[in-house]
């Protein structure tokens, strides 16, 4: 084992250096036992928080693999059930593993009365990520006969019925039943957009889409929402309180919420008359909080190898389907103008994931306040791959410390 070596208090210490596949880290874990000191990272931006095989990102190159695999290949070769199973799994499942996976999800496919009940309560008003989390964290309330090694499953099929429950809600639209046996994705349009007496027709570059979008969603190693799960896994919290957890960190607009901001900022850009360098000029404007929304990567600081393929799917999508979204045209205007500025280049700004998925929803007839249930959904498989790991590894709690800034001991 290579050790990092240094001076302090009088004396020569050595911390351990950890081995990654790709990274290198040194284990400060004992640095406070052996100087008084510890580490002061805000924003966790240089800081190793586990160890895990899942994902794996490389900022610099653009680089993204899942289980090994670049997103560039799984995209073209697997769907987003066999991606699920090899998230959790760690490999490609065989026929055989694959029907009994869909076999499994599919038989908790039935929603009772009490989340209906449950549902109705809720204001339309609310936002339905506040809703889909709300929901989730008490799922093992309505059903408390869900054995512990079969959650993972009813999640995998829950999710879907209960983010379609909020959008029909939502909508003025009658509830119906999620079917079984078919395929996952054509599984989720139909239970949106189906009306009594009028299943919702099957098109096919639209499944391709939204397969390809969820499949780009599933994992994205230690972003806020996973890490918030894995936080929750290593206090033992149960796997549908965690996931509701990462449901709500999701939401944020730093965040996944950012899909739906896009849209926001796109429409007010063309809306005031698509003059995008004004725009720009506002993102760069250190007394204006407005931000490029859809642009900038904590790890990515070239490109982001997800947004390139979410821009084709949303041109292909919009050729396909033969409209026209001027939207789509604002996007790729920005997008082209600010990669030309010296601020986003200094600052390594690209589009990130989120600058072109809000556009393929919109092209799909999904309304912008269930984007970002759409990325939940997506993301669910590597929330529970990651519960599980911290499980499996019995890692030790979360728990931070603080450069406490406040008064000194004192009497009332
Ligand atoms: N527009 C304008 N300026 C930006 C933007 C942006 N979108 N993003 C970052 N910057 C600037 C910051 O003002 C900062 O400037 P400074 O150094 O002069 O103070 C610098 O770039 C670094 O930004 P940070 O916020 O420190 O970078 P961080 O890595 O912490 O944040 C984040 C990354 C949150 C994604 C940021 O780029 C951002 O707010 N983007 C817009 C929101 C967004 O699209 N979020 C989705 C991210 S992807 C996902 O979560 C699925």
């Amino acid at each position: 084992m290579y050790m990092i070596n240094f001076y302090a208090n009088g004396r020569y210490h050595q911390l351990p250096l950890i081995n990654g596949t790709f990274d290198k880290a040194i284990d400060i874990s004992k640095l406070r036992e052996y100087t008084k000191l510890i580490t002061f990272d805000p924003g966790l931006k240089n800081t190793g928080i586990t160890k895990s095989s899942i994902s794996f990102i490389d900022g610099e190159k653009g680089e993204l693999l899942y289980r090994g695999y670049p997103i560039e290949q799984i995209i073209n070769k697997c769907s987003f059930i066999e991606t699920s199973y090899l998230i959790l799994n760690g490999e490609l499942p065989n026929y055989k593993q694959l029907k009994y996976f869909i076999e499994k999800i599919n038989s908790f496919n039935l929603i009772k009365d009490n989340i209906c009940n449950y549902l109705d309560k809720i204001p339309n008003s609310y936002h339905p990520m506040g809703i889909l989390s709300s929901i989730t964290n008490i799922l093992l309330s309505f059903d408390n006969s869900i054995k512990s090694e079969d959650s993972y499953f009813y999640l995998l099929s829950k999710l879907p019925i209960l983010a379609a429950m909020i959008y029909r809600k939502k909508y003025g639209l009658p509830n119906i039943n999620n079917e079984k046996n078919i395929c996952y994705i054509y599984n989720i349009l139909s239970m949106f957009f189906s009306i009594p007496n009028k299943p919702y027709k099957k098109n096919y570059y639209i499944i391709n889409a939204l397969e390809k979008l969820l499949i780009l969603h599933i994992d994205h190693e230690q972003n806020c929402s996973t890490t918030i799960v894995r936080l929750l896994s290593s206090v033992r919290s149960n796997i549908f309180s965690s996931v509701s957890a990462g449901i709500n960190a999701l939401w944020g607009k730093l965040h996944g919420g950012a899909n739906q901001k896009v849209i926001e900022m796109l429409e007010l850009i063309l809306k005031d008359g698509g003059n995008i360098n004004k725009w720009i000029e506002k993102a760069k404007n250190r007394n204006d909080s407005f931000r490029l929304m859809g642009f900038g990567h904590r790890i990515y600081k070239n490109f982001d190898p997800r947004a390139i393929i979410a821009k084709s799917i949303a041109e292909n999508l919009i050729k396909k389907l033969n409209i026209s979204d001027p939207i789509l045209d604002i996007a790729k205007k920005l997008e082209i103008n600010a990669l030309k500025d010296s601020y986003f280049l200094e600052k390594k700004l690209y589009p990130n994931i989120d600058f072109y998925s809000g556009i393929i929803y919109q092209a799909i007839g999904i309304p912008k306040d269930m984007f970002t249930v759409m990325f939940a959904l997506g993301r669910l498989p590597g929330w529970i791959a990651h519960w599980i790991e911290i499980k499996d590894n019995l890692e030790p709690i979360g728990r931070p410390r603080q450069i406490y800034i406040g008064n000194k001991k004192r009497n009332i």
